[in-house]
């Protein structure tokens, strides 16, 4: 059986039951139930809960396309030297990253990590999910190219301005005081959540920027070890993951960090109402990101988050592609594994074993499945042999309603 567990078509996770439902050629009565209770159960074991290990290990046992969103503050490799610097005010030592965590033995060793987390990070990603990275300049750059690599599309690059930045002690450079979070999606189609509304009420009415002015972590809110003192050397500030899960992710979303260090994500996901998996090696951060989650109280968002955004009242259908002029009759779609279908008339599709059905009952069809978003499967054939996927006419076709409804 193990040997049959494959990825579910429908669902798109990994599934025992699947695979004999698909070759039955249907998924029958109860069928279906079985398969979610399945998967409820397997996710069951991660959700709300901050494990230790390597992520990547970790990861490789969460099941294929289960999580709605991935924070990853991975390990800078700063490569730091041994030398303390000391503040010219009152030289006392400055805090800087020389962790064993964030050793590298060559910029290959780091590249060749930061490939396996991201590619175990692609996976469980749901295909509409959010994928974000932070790092610096010694870092985020080598991280951006290998995402990119991978095929993810990147939405964004946002400046955390850091409004009260360590100063540069030997005057040497510029202050260094920001970093870049990447926020990027698994595939270039992806229909990504943005909260565009809610994002624009936490400005102040202004649509919100890529640079947000951030304090960095201080005072009561870092978490302390024993002895008092600061636990983690780049404990994240909790006001830029509440931004980060505001702006990408609903209510009940599952958010996972693979290097959840004193657990400032999985504590911003608890007190906003998502769900987190945690993943940190380091014994000790687990313990403390463990009391400080189990410590916070989620948070009534009625004021915070716009309920029913305006943005998701524009509808369009398979019919307006032709009327718009960006798909003909006659016109052949191509699905993702060959499969021909032949635009008809009446704004369907016509195949030569399965007759005429919608763009969504013809992607179930072929794949033998109860239904099935056929925007996310055809993709026209254009009169040069090429492909443009329909959910990007779709959108071209979406943005133009939308700007009239708004100039309206
Ligand atoms: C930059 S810190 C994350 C800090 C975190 N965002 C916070 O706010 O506290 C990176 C963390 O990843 C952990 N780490 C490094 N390599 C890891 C790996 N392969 N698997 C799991 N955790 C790892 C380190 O122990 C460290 O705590």
């Amino acid at each position: 059986m193990g040997a049959r567990v494959k990825n579910c078509f429908f669902i798109k996770i990994k599934c025992f039951i699947c695979v004999q439902c698909c070759d039955r050629g249907f998924l029958m009565g109860g069928f279906y139930d079985k398969i979610c209770s399945e998967i409820q159960r397997e996710m069951e074991k991660y959700l709300n809960q901050i494990l230790t290990g390597d992520c990547i290990d970790v990861m490789r046992n969460i099941p294929d396309a289960s999580v709605d969103a991935v924070f990853a503050d991975s390990p800078y490799n700063l490569q730091l030297g041994a030398k303390t610097l000391y503040r010219p005010e009152d030289q006392t030592a400055a805090r800087a990253v020389r962790d064993a965590w964030d050793a590298f033995d060559s910029p290959a060793a780091y590249d060749e990590f930061t490939r396996q987390w991201l590619t175990e990070c692609k996976r469980v990603l749901k295909p509409d999910g959010a994928m974000w990275v932070i790092g610096s300049y010694h870092n985020i750059f080598r991280v951006g190219a290998i995402l990119q690599d991978l095929g993810f599309w990147i939405l964004n690059d946002i400046v955390w301005v850091k409004t009260n930045p360590m100063p540069n002690f030997r005057g040497t450079r510029f202050t260094n005081a920001h970093e870049t979070l990447i926020w990027a999606t698994p595939r270039k189609t992806g229909k990504y959540t943005f909260n565009y509304e809610t994002m624009k009420r936490l400005n102040g009415g202004k649509q919100m920027r890529s640079d947000w002015n951030i304090n960095i972590c201080l005072g009561e809110e870092r978490v302390k070890d024993k002895n008092g003192k600061s636990l983690h050397n780049t404990q994240k500030p909790m006001d830029l993951l509440r931004r980060v899960i505001l702006a990408s992710t609903k209510a009940g979303d599952v958010i996972l960090d693979p290097f959840l260090g004193s657990g400032t994500t999985a504590a911003a996901a608890k007190e906003l109402g998502r769900n987190f998996i945690g993943i940190e090696r380091e014994e000790s951060y687990v313990a403390a990101a463990r009391a400080r989650v189990d410590a916070v109280q989620p948070i009534d968002l009625s004021e915070i988050e716009v309920a029913n955004p305006k943005r998701d009242e524009v509808r369009v259908a398979f019919k307006e592609l032709i009327e718009a002029g960006l798909l003909y009759v006659g016109q052949t779609l191509v699905s993702p594994r060959g499969e021909r279908v032949m635009i008809t008339r009446d704004g369907q599709l016509a195949h030569s074993l399965h007759g005429k059905a919608s763009i969504h009952v013809m992607a179930a069809r072929l794949q033998h499945c109860v239904s099935f978003n056929g925007w996310d499967y055809w993709s026209a054939e254009k009169r040069d042999g090429t492909l443009v996927p329909i959910d990007e006419l779709r959108s071209y076709v979406r943005n133009v309603k939308r700007s009239i409804k708004q100039a309206a």
